[in-house]
């Protein structure tokens, strides 16, 4: 509980400090924690039916549309929106610690759910197999990354997506150390849940999309 209490005040202070003492911060970070290694590739044969698309907007136009999506890390709730607008889904679960940025239009629809409070414990108090999307967009780090994984994925339907923003791994001024490249890459290696859709984006910041076999 302490711990949790510790994460959500790093979290409080991460959302409000100026953009360099984040890269401080991340930095500082780096210097005690272990650099996990390298990350297994991705085996051929789950990428073989991946689409290449020109943005995530153009996976949200190719997802199955309607259904029930949960975003992980909402924000300003402009990448919500498109989901509603664009995939029409009968529920949109959004969670994230706070909802005070969020567009009051989003919070309104009704077919909008809110969690308010941390990924992990949202994730592990839904059914299994309740989602048609799960879309992973909250803290970057690799073990937070790891952590939504384990919650997630027996969420997913059978025949569902898991999508991750920002699949990178990087270290740079105004995103610090982003261990969402890493984390996936074990995930998709350990389960073979091949890969439906890679979307560039400004920036080389991708989202990935695996599928829940059958
Ligand atoms: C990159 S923003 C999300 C952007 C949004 N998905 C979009 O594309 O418009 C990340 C959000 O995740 C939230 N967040 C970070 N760590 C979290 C956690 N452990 N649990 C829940 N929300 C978290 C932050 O409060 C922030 O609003």
């Amino acid at each position: 509980m302490a711990r949790e209490s510790l994460y959500r005040l790093e979290l409080a202070i991460r959302r409000v400090l100026p953009e360099g003492f984040k890269t401080l911060w991340r930095l500082g970070r780096l210097a005690v924690q272990p650099i996990p290694p390298p990350p297994p590739p991705i085996p051929q044969a789950q990428l073989e039916g991946c689409q290449l698309l020109t943005n995530r907007i153009e996976m949200l136009r190719r997802l199955p549309q309607g259904g029930v999506i949960a975003e992980i890390g909402t924000f300003r709730g402009d990448f919500a929106r498109a989901i509603l607008d664009i995939m029409a889904p009968e529920k949109l679960h959004l969670a994230d610690v706070t909802f005070s940025l969020c567009r009051t239009d989003v919070l309104a629809d009704p077919r909008v759910e809110q969690h308010e409070g941390l990924s992990v414990p949202f994730l592990a108090s839904r059914a299994d197999a309740s989602f048609d999307m799960i879309y992973v967009d909250a803290d970057h780090g690799y073990d937070a990354v790891r952590a939504d994984i384990a919650a997630a994925a027996s969420k997913v339907k059978p025949g569902g997506f898991l999508v991750f923003n920002d699949f990178a791994h990087i270290i740079r001024r105004g995103f610090g150390v982003l261990g969402v490249h890493q984390a996936v890459c074990e995930f998709a290696a350990q389960s073979g849940w091949p890969v439906a859709f890679f979307c560039l984006e400004g920036e080389a910041l991708y989202d990935i999309a695996l599928r829940r076999p059958e």
